[in-house]
């Protein structure tokens, strides 16, 4: 039943039948969406919960947002999950978070593998416990041939350890002759990036009022729109990503140019 919204959006197939597809216009969907997923802390605090109960509804969040991302047609949702700085929590909260890729993808794989979703991750694996490293390298496994969205996590991930792994192996081309100084150029270092394959985010979503990108995606996101919500993130539904959409297709993205009649 899902595969058929894959590819355009054809708006009578649209599963948005309370009129909220409205908001955005379908054929400016963005390919790639970026999350920073924060506030799970405050929406606990808030209701007097501990913190881990936050992050146990924003993996809660995370099944609606894709399950939104893929009905309006985007084709990469990467949700930044866990920081390599986030290492600095407190143990249990640690170990509350490595759990929660079993724990989702537990229960959501069915229902990704009928969506036709495919499972990829950026960071570090090596360094996650074993659990976790199992439940998503089963879940890369078993949707690796899916051809809808790529829903991608940043797991143990951050944008300047990115930056220095790619220069690593950049030197070890340029040290084998693959490469020389001259050559190199931007294609290459994106070539050397963990996203390489994936098309740079269109739209930057960071939720819970912090303005800041916090060692995500940098050299990713040099192009890329940003949209900032205080909503916090278990909070934030799917007319709230409606409502970042159609923002993001009201902005006039110029690349450092001029665009429409300024160009006259
Ligand atoms: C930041 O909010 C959030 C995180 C460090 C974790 C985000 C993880 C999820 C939303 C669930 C991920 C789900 C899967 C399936 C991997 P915070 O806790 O720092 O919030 P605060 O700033 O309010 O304290």
């Amino acid at each position: 039943m899902f595969k058929k919204l894959f590819g355009k959006n054809t708006s009578k197939e649209q599963p948005f039948s309370d009129g909220s597809m409205d908001l955005v216009k379908g054929e400016d969907i963005p390919t790639h969406i970026a999350i920073i997923m924060d506030g799970n802390g405050r929406w606990a605090k808030k209701r007097s919960m501990p913190r881990v109960a936050g992050h146990h509804e924003g993996m809660k969040n995370v099944r609606k947002i894709t399950r939104c991302a893929c009905d309006l047609g985007v084709k990469v949702l990467t949700l930044y999950a866990f920081s390599t700085e986030n290492w600095k929590r407190p143990k249990s909260e640690v170990e509350f978070l490595m759990r929660l890729p079993e724990q989702f993808l537990t229960s959501f794989l069915p229902e990704l593998m009928e969506r036709n979703i495919k499972v990829e991750m950026i960071g570090v694996m090596d360094s996650l416990p074993e659990y976790t490293q199992s439940a998503l390298r089963k879940a890369m496994d078993e949707t690796k041939d899916n051809t809808g969205l790529v829903l991608n996590f940043a797991m143990n991930y951050g944008g300047r350890a990115e930056i220095v792994m790619a220069m690593q192996q950049l030197m070890n081309d340029v040290e084998a002759g693959r490469l020389t100084i001259d050559e190199l150029n931007e294609q290459h270092i994106s070539q050397y990036v963990m996203t390489a394959h994936l098309p740079e985010p269109d739209l930057l979503i960071r939720t819970s009022g912090e303005v800041r990108i916090s060692n995500f995606m940098l050299w990713q996101l040099a192009y890329t729109e940003f949209w900032f919500t205080d909503t916090h993130w278990p909070d934030f539904d799917e007319a709230c990503l409606k409502e970042a959409i159609s923002v993001y297709q009201n902005r006039n993205r110029r690349y450092g140019g001029l665009k429409g009649e300024e160009t006259n």
